[in-house]
């Protein structure tokens, strides 16, 4: 990994994806102590309260067809969610790429994809995680929702540790999907799934639809059992536990 390092910056998705077209390397690595335009998915802003949280975006060139990139998107999730663990954090992951302690969003993974019909030119892989934030540093309506490392094992975690650690398991599990194919990083992904088994509200742009988190397929995408005993699958959603 090489680490491009910025005390504020937008948002590292951004400045990452300009290297990435301007030709940066597999490997090269944009941290930021603060953004000011974070970014989530669907648009939605990531916040950012200053000096606290992890935000980190690496470049990858994987030699994939676009249509694998869900697979990508579990490689990056089991990494975030073993480094939560090492943390002592009782993390799970939520279909597809949020990371969940205790019900409560404690990371979130933003992935920009360029790629034509036959390959992925490179995929930004951007990883926020909620460090050392308190309740009192959340926005009000964050509290209920969002917690941190710090709130759920009660002690400061250094920004540089976690870092390292995030990027080193990230390598390994890169390093095993490109030796092993998808069945380890799955097999993985399921096991630190918190939704699997249990009951999920997928909403989409135009319609929402209840049922049970059965499983996830050999392509990454999520089956749904629905209440009248058939199965959906989405490779794309967003979910909401019902528990
Ligand atoms: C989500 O849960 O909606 C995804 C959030 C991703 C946030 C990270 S922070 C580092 C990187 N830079 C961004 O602008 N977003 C991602």
């Amino acid at each position: 990994w090489a680490i491009h390092h910025h005390a504020v910056i937008g948002s590292t998705n951004d400045e990452a994806v300009s290297l990435a077209r301007d030709g940066a390397a597999h490997g090269e690595v944009v941290i930021a102590d603060r953004q000011t335009a974070g970014r989530g998915r669907r648009g939605r802003v990531w916040a950012s309260p200053p000096r606290v949280n992890l935000h980190l975006s690496a470049i990858l060139r994987p030699k994939l067809p676009p249509q694998r990139a869900p697979e990508l998107v579990a490689v990056v999730a089991v990494a975030a969610a073993e480094t939560l663990r090492d943390l002592g954090v009782s993390a799970g992951i939520k279909w597809p790429n949020d990371l969940e302690a205790e019900g409560r969003k404690i990371a979130g993974i933003l992935l920009d994809l360029s790629a034509d019909a036959g390959r992925i030119h490179f995929v930004v892989a951007g990883i926020g995680i909620n460090l050392n934030a308190t309740r009192d540093d959340l926005p009000e309506e964050l509290r209920g929702i969002a917690t941190s490392v710090r709130q759920e094992v009660g002690a400061i975690v250094s920004r540089a540790e976690v870092a390292a650690s995030l990027l080193a398991h990230l390598e390994t599990w890169l390093d095993r999907f490109e030796e092993e194919g998808f069945a380890p990083v799955r097999s993985r992904y399921r096991e630190l799934s918190s939704i699997l088994g249990h009951p999920v509200r997928l909403t989409e742009p135009d319609r929402t639809l209840d049922g049970i988190a059965e499983e996830i397929d050999e392509a990454g995408a999520l089956i749904v059992r629905l209440p009248d005993g058939g199965t959906e699958r989405f490779l794309s959603g967003d979910v909401t536990s019902l528990r």
